[in-house]
C-alpha cells in the first residue's frame, strides 16, 4: 500500500491545473449505456474510481475504449444488466447504472451498498423514484432488482430530500419513458446540469437541469454524442486552500470560478486574497494569496450552491490554524469527521458536538503519521501536512486515488515536498 512522505513549511507558487470532474464523469459513463450507438466523453480524470465504472460497463456488456483522457463506450448489446457486490462495495456511485439499465433493458440488478466510512448512504430514494415511473423493484439477497417489461412511463417526482446521484439515476431513467416527467426538489449541482447536457446532446430532451425542476420529455431512443466533461470544483477547491494554507501564491486554473463560489467567499471573508484570473492560455480560474494569520470563519455544509460537503475536511484543515474559533457543521453525511482525529494528532485543536465540529486555531501544525479514512479526509491531511512542521506520513493514499488525479506529482510541481512511497 502506498504512503505520502510530506514535508510541510514550503510556500506554493506558480500554476496547477484541474482535471476532468470525477463526479460528473461517473454518471457520463453510466448514461452511455442508454444507446446502441458510440458515445465519447473527453476529460475523463484517470482516477481510480473511473477505471471502477469502466469495469462495471465492461460487466454489462459494454465496450469501453481509453485514449489519453477520452473515454469512448458502445453499449451495443447489454447481456448482463447488473452492478455485482464486488463493484459495488469498492464503489457507491455504481448505483448509477439502475436507472439507465431499467430504461434501456426492461430490467436490472444491482447490489445494495452496504454502510460507508461518511454515513450509511442507503439508495432508497432512487428505488422509490423509479418505482414511480413504474418499475417494479424488489429487495432480496443484498440486490435490488428492477423490472420494467413494457417500458417506464413519465410521472411527477418529488425527492423528499435532495440527492445528487439520486436525481441523475432517475434523469437517466425518464429519458428513455414515455412521456413527461417532472422532478421537483431535484438537486441543483453542476455535475447534474453537466449530465444533463450530456443527455441532451444524444437527443434527449430535457429542460431546467441546474435548477430544483427538471422537465423531461421521454424519447423513443437516443444516439451517439461526444461531450466534454466540466472541471472538477472539489479538485478546484481543493488546491485554493492548498495555496492558502501554505501562505502561498498559487493560481488554480482551468475550472469554472463560479462552482466554488460558496467556498471563495469565505477564504476572502477568512483573509485570503483570491483574484479571478486566467492563465497564459486564457483558461478560467483563481488566483490565492495568503500573507497573514487568517481570521477563523464558520461553515454548514448544504447542497449547491451551498457549501460543499466535499470540502468539509479541507477547509477544516485550513482552519486549524486560524486565529480564533471556528464552527463546522456538516449536514449532508451523518458521519463526516474522521479526518478530526487525525487533524487531532497534528496538533489540531478539535472537539465535535453532534453535527458539528468546534475548532480553535493554533499557532502551528506538527507532522505526524496518520491515517485517511476516505477520499476528502485524505485531501484534509495532505492539506495539514502542508504547511505542518517536519515530516507527515500518510497511510492508506489509495482513498485518495479515488478521486484526485495524480495530486502528489500536481503538488510538487508548485513547490510542495510530497512523495509517494511503497
Ligand atoms: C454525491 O453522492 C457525490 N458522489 C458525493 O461525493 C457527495 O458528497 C454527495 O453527492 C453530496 O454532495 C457522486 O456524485 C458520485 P446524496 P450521493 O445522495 O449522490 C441521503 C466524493 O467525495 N440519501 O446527494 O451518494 C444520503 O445518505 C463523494 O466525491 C438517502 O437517505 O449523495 C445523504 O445523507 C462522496 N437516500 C444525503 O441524502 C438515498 O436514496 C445526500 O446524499 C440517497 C441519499
Amino acid at each position: 500500500m502506498d504512503k505520502f512522505r510530506i514535508h510541510g513549511g514550503v510556500p506554493l507558487e506558480g500554476e496547477i491545473a484541474v482535471s476532468g470532474s470525477k463526479n460528473a464523469a461517473l454518471p457520463a459513463l453510466a448514461a452511455c449505456l442508454l444507446t446502441s450507438e458510440p458515445v465519447k466523453l473527453r476529460r475523463i480524470p484517470p482516477v481510480r474510481d473511473i477505471a471502477t465504472m469502466e469495469k462495471l460497463l465492461r460487466y454489462t456488456g459494454a465496450e469501453v475504449g481509453v485514449s489519453r483522457g477520452d473515454v469512448t463506450v458502445r453499449a451495443a448489446e447489454l447481456g448482463r444488466p447488473e452492478a455485482p457486490y464486488e463493484v459495488v462495495k469498492t464503489m457507491r456511485a455504481s448505483s448509477l447504472v439502475l436507472g439507465p439499465l431499467v430504461a434501456r433493458t426492461g430490467r436490472a440488478r444491482v447490489s445494495m451498498p452496504g454502510g460507508c466510512a461518511i454515513g450509511a448512504r442507503p439508495i432508497n430514494l432512487h428505488v422509490a423514484a423509479l418505482e414511480q415511473l413504474g418499475a417494479e423493484i424488489h429487495q432480496e439477497h443484498g440486490y435490488v432488482e428492477a423490472r420494467a417489461p413494457r417500458g417506464l412511463r413519465g410521472a411527477q417526482v418529488q425527492f423528499d430530500r435532495i440527492t445528487v446521484t439520486g436525481t441523475e439515476d432517475l434523469l437517466m431513467a425518464a429519458v428513455l419513458a414515455e412521456g413527461e416527467t417532472v422532478i421537483r426538489n431535484a438537486a441543483r449541482e453542476p455535475e447534474v446540469q453537466d449530465l444533463a447536457a450530456l443527455l441532451n446532446k444524444m437527443g434527449a430532451r430535457v429542460e431546467g437541469a441546474g435548477t430544483s425542476i427538471i422537465r423531461v420529455e421521454g424519447v423513443a431512443r437516443l444516439h451517439g454524442a461526444e461531450h466534454a466533461i466540466i472541471p472538477d470544483r472539489i479538485e478546484a477547491g481543493t488546491f485554493l486552500i492548498a495555496g492558502a494554507i501554505t501562505r502561498g501564491d498559487l493560481l488554480v486554473s482551468n475550472f469554472i470560478p463560479e462552482h466554488v463560489e460558496a467556498l471563495s467567499l469565505k477564504m476572502r471573508q477568512a483573509g485570503v486574497d483570491v483574484a479571478e484570473a486566467g492563465s497564459g492560455d486564457g483558461k478560467a480560474g483563481l488566483r490565492v494569496r495568503a500573507s497573514r494569520r487568517l481570521r477563523a470563519m464558520d461553515i454548514t455544509t448544504e447542497e449547491y450552491p451551498g457549501f460543499a460537503t466535499d470540502l468539509q475536511a479541507q477547509y477544516m484543515a485550513l482552519m486549524t490554524m486560524a486565529e480564533g474559533i471556528s464552527f463546522v457543521t456538516e449536514t449532508i453525511f451523518e458521519n463526516r469527521f474522521m479526518h478530526t482525529q487525525e487533524l487531532a494528532r497534528m496538533g489540531a485543536n478539535i472537539r465535535i458536538e453532534g453535527r458539528q465540529a468546534i475548532v480553535a486555531g493554533v499557532a502551528e501544525l506538527t507532522g505526524a503519521e496518520v491515517i485517511a479514512s476516505d477520499l476528502r479526509a485524505s485531501a484534509s491531511l495532505v492539506l495539514a501536512g502542508l504547511v505542518a512542521r517536519g515530516e507527515t506520513v500518510l497511510d492508506r493514499v489509495y482513498h485518495i486515488d479515488r478521486g484526485y488525479e495524480k495530486i502528489e506529482e500536481k503538488l510538487a510541481r508548485v513547490g510542495a515536498r510530497i512523495k509517494r512511497v511503497s
